[in-house]
């Protein structure tokens, strides 16, 4: 037969069985072999070129060496596709080491957490755990909050049936901590807490509060600002400055937000401040007189201060996360950074 014949009919077979290959190292290698080796169906064409009358030859070797090369070409890139598609050929180099072990590490929320339990338990806070489904009695109506503040309203806060939520903050774990001792009380309460928000940069459905509560005689103000203020230093640095801007909360009175100085700009303002030198960190003041009698403690003899801080927001001042969405992705390139 003409070789130029024979050549185009192993082209064609050859496209056909690459078309549809099965992914499998063993049967790739069987292609190349049955085509492209030694023995394979090109070498045999080449060895019938001794037959071929000598002034047919120059035009016949050139036959025969488009048809390798393109046969190569065609199959390397073939190779390529199934590389860039993520599928394991394992045509890589045997006797290399393996990967190392990859190291799992703790969540940055986690981590964050952690830290600011321990710096409230070595004030003599101890840690204690609320529900997250709570009753509209422990999440709003014992911290008074009123029947039509909006915080109730169905587009803010998850109901799982009527008078029962998600709660959307850890201040319902007060109430339940109050009710179930006399004071003095001393807590911390991490946890989780779940707001019907749109997902963005900045606010996710879920997140996570630390709440604090101190009740004890002639609790003050002051005990406050002290106590804050240490926390913001031993969090992100001693140099960091506090401020104590009035602000209200129903669950409180006199409210304020605590906002530390920005040590992103040094409070020469960046866009992280939004150019006013300043952060806010967290929301507190002292217990409201009506949070005392939901749980029938008297507002005569009591006093004490609530704080309540999300730990997104301070997981992403301290790291300069700018995406809220990276805490839950599970996306281990970002979670690896924490490793
Ligand atoms: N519960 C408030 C919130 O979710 C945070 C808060 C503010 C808690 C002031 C407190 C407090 O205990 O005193 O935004």
């Amino acid at each position: 037969m003409h070789i130029a014949v024979r050549a185009e009919e192993i082209r064609e077979q050859f496209l056909q069985e690459l078309e549809g290959l099965p992914h499998d190292a063993h049967q790739i290698k069987l292609l190349k072999d049955k085509y492209l080796g030694r023995k394979g169906l090109v070498a045999d064409l080449f060895s019938t070129l001794k037959d071929v009358p000598v002034k047919d030859k120059p035009n016949a070797g050139k036959i025969l060496n488009e048809l390798r090369q393109s046969l190569s070409i065609k199959f390397e890139s073939y190779i390529k596709t199934l590389d860039s598609n993520g599928e394991n050929m394992n045509h890589g180099d045997l006797t290399l080491p393996e990967d190392p072990y990859l190291i799992g590490g703790i969540h940055p929320l986690t981590h964050t957490l952690n830290e600011i339990n321990s710096i409230f338990i070595k004030l003599g806070f101890s840690t204690v755990y609320g529900p997250e489904v709570d009753t509209d009695f422990f999440n709003f109506e014992a911290l008074n909050i009123p029947k039509h503040h909006p915080a109730r309203d169905m587009q803010d806060t998850f109901y799982v049936k009527d008078g029962v939520v998600l709660r959307t903050h850890t201040s319902n774990t007060q109430i339940h901590t109050m009710l179930k001792n006399d004071p003095p009380i001393k807590i911390i309460a991490p946890g989780r807490v779940f707001r019907n928000e749109d997902i963005s940069v900045r606010s996710y459905c879920l997140f996570h509060q630390v709440e604090g509560l101190y009740i004890d005689k002639n609790v003050s103000f002051a005990d406050l600002k002290g106590v804050l203020s240490h926390f913001a230093r031993e969090m992100f640095g001693q140099n960091v400055k506090t401020r104590f801007r009035p602000s209200y909360f129903p669950f409180t009175e006199p409210s304020a937000e605590m906002d530390m100085s920005c040590f992103f700009c040094d409070q020469k303002g960046c866009n992280i401040c939004k150019y006013e030198g300043w952060l806010e960190i967290l929301g507190c003041g002292m217990v409201d007189p009506e949070v005392f009698k939901s749980v029938d403690y008297n507002p005569e003899n009591w006093s004490g201060y609530a704080f309540g801080m999300g730990i997104e927001r301070i997981a992403m001042l301290k790291y300069g996360v700018k995406d809220i969405r990276l805490f839950y992705e599970g996306d281990t390139r970002f979670l690896g950074q924490f490793v």
